[in-house]
């Protein structure tokens, strides 16, 4: 058994998965208090993971059916992310594991979105190329193994969910404002404003500053009321910009690296005509369950099974990590 924790955003996460891969629990509390700011506020998220974490990993217990004395290992996200928050999850894994004479596994968050294709009943095996889009982190990989992965492209300036929210409030939408967005562009024509994919950046990077600004500039050139008229096809046409921009690089790395395996992570990959237009490629695609996709603990439980774990004490002088992204493989 082991118990997951995930505290790197605003999402107070816990889990509990066997050792056969399979999820036993998969607490997610979303704190729900950030819309008002119209984006995270990190010292808001990690006064709220201080109230929430020992709920939350309670909850993770309880609906596994385990104690604490069932836990073997203890894992938790050690970055990258906010810093604040971090330090809550790391605290509490550190305080759990010691007070039971436990091992910690320190995970990478990035490596968690890979290995939430590691899930059991149908884990995806590697070798496949991830396309992970998150609100933090957009970037595509080559993952030959389970411990790690190779990052072949990312993007140059906003996340793709980062672009989603930006888009999602000039259209006076909520946070965060990916899925509001996608609803919205159901009625609208992807095609009524041509709106730049940013193809004209190289290779496997992308890039979401160019059509975020197109979209504002399109507000503004239509004015309050006519832009207000036109808000599903600005949402459409501004979504199938982006789509187009991570499946034409998806494309290119199943080229660059001559796999036929495609596997999608992180918040974005909740995006219908992102997984339709990716299943459209015609390579295997493997799309995580949609609460494995956005920020959960399972995923770090799940990528622990491949990590070094620490001894008691050892890990007492762990640090977590803001920033880097750590490609092992
Ligand atoms: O992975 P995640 O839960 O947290 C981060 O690590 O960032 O991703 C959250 C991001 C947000 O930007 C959110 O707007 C976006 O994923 N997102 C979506 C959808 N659902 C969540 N973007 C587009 N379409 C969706 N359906
Ligand atoms: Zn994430």
């Amino acid at each position: 058994m082991i118990l997951g924790i995930e505290t790197s955003c605003d999402d107070t996460c816990a889990a509990v998965l066997r050792a056969d891969g399979t999820i036993a629990s998969n607490v997610i509390s979303s704190q729900g208090i950030h819309d008002r700011y119209g984006g995270v506020v990190p010292e808001v998220a990690s006064r709220h993971h201080v109230e929430l974490v020992n709920a939350v990993v309670d909850d993770a217990l309880r609906r596994a059916d385990v104690e604490l004395d069932d836990v073997e290992l203890v894992a938790v996200t050690r970055g990258p992310g906010l810093v604040g928050a971090l330090l809550v999850g790391v605290a509490t894994a550190k305080s759990l594991a010691l007070a039971r004479g436990l091992p910690l596994a320190p995970v990478d968050h990035l490596q968690g979105h890979v290995a939430a294709n590691f899930v059991a009943p149908e884990p995806f095996e590697p070798p496949f190329v991830c396309l992970l889009a998150s609100g933090g982190h957009t970037l595509l990989a080559r993952v030959t193994e389970h411990d790690g992965f190779e990052v072949l492209g990312r993007t140059l300036d906003d996340a793709a969910g980062e672009a989603f929210d930006k888009g999602a409030r000039l259209l006076g939408l909520p946070y965060p404002g990916g899925p509001h967005l996608e609803r919205l562009a159901r009625e609208g024509d992807p095609e009524a404003f041509a709106f730049p994919t940013a193809r004209q950046v190289d290779g496997l990077d992308c890039s979401f500053s160019g059509v975020k600004t197109a979209l504002l500039y399109a507000v503004r050139d239509l004015g309050e009321d006519e832009a207000a008229r036109r808000a599903a096809d600005l949402a459409a046409s501004y979504q199938a910009a982006i789509v187009r921009a991570l499946v034409d690089r998806c494309t290119r790395a199943l080229e660059a690296t001559g796999l036929d395996r495609l596997a999608l992570g992180g918040g974005v990959a909740a995006n219908g005509p992102l997984r339709d237009a990716a299943a459209a490629l015609g390579a295997t695609l493997h799309v995580p369950d949609r609460a494995l996709c956005t920020d959960n603990a399972a995923m770090i439980a799940s990528a622990a099974r491949w990590v070094t774990s620490l001894a008691p004490p050892d890990y007492l002088a762990m640090d977590a990590y803001a920033s880097g992204e750590r490609a092992l493989a």
